[in-house]
């Protein structure tokens, strides 16, 4: 169900780049915003913007102009380690290459966040073990990541971004490194998770990925078009 609230608030958000003496806008007055609930792909081409809008709606980087209001908190405003607080608790990363520790069991790299919040060994395992079963690994528990296919490796990625139960999923391409059949499968995982609730963040070039969401947002040379009949301004 999608709420009437927004949790991602973004105003007239600038990013530039400075190359030699000219300037590149990256992001040019972007304004948009995303309900609690809503499953959003933002889509465009190879150099539009998309993982310079991600780094700001993950709070990973700042931009030069603009307003961001996160789950009611005034990102921009925020100090470094207030920033990374935040994005720690709102925040569930997933990637394109899962980014999974090589050495670590599916387990460990699900309970990995939950050992920096500081809780107990029993608590996380009961929070890891059920992440784990909610994207079907649960058997899988103790495998590392290269004795797990693909597709199961993102899928413990998604069990680790759940983990935090952070409201909003940020995915970066996450069936980009999959095959076509696997790419499905993980899109299948997340639209059911936002059935359940959580709110998803898609960015992809793959306009067949972007429309399993439920709103697509396009971005182009950094600025936000107009998609399904919805006007972003
Ligand atoms: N750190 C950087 N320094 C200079 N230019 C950058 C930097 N990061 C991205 N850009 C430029 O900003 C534009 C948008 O890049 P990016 O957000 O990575 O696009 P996408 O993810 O859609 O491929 C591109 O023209 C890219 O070359
Ligand atoms: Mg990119």
């Amino acid at each position: 169900m999608i709420e009437e609230r927004p949790i991602v608030e973004i105003k007239n958000l600038s990013k530039f780049y400075k190359m030699g003496g000219e300037t590149l806008k990256a992001l040019d007055d972007v304004s948009f915003s995303v309900k609690k609930g809503d499953f959003v792909a933002i889509i465009g081409p190879s150099g539009s913007g998309k993982s310079t809008l991600m780094n700001m709606i993950g709070c990973l980087d700042l931009p030069d102009q603009g307003e961001y209001h996160l789950d009611g908190k005034d990102v921009f405003s925020l100090k470094n380690n207030d920033l990374a607080d935040v994005r720690n608790q709102k925040i569930g990363f997933i990637f394109q290459s899962f980014n999974l520790l090589p050495k670590q069991t599916a387990y460990e790299n699900v309970e990995l966040p939950l050992i920096y919040r500081g809780l107990s060994a029993a608590e996380r395992k009961e929070i890891a073990m059920s992440a784990l079963n909610k994207v079907g690994l649960a058997d899988r528990a103790d495998h590392r990541p290269t004795e797990l296919s693909g597709g199961q490796q993102q899928r413990v990625a998604i069990a680790r971004a759940l983990a935090g139960n952070p409201p909003i999923l940020l995915a970066d391409e996450p069936t980009g490194a999959l095959d076509s059949k696997t790419g499905k499968e993980v899109l299948k995982l997340m639209k059911e998770l936002n059935k359940q609730g959580h709110t998803i963040i898609l960015i992809t070039h793959d306009m067949d990925i972007a429309k399993q969401a439920k709103r697509i947002i396009r971005i182009h040379d950094g600025k936000i078009l107009a998609e399904k009949g919805v006007v972003f301004l």
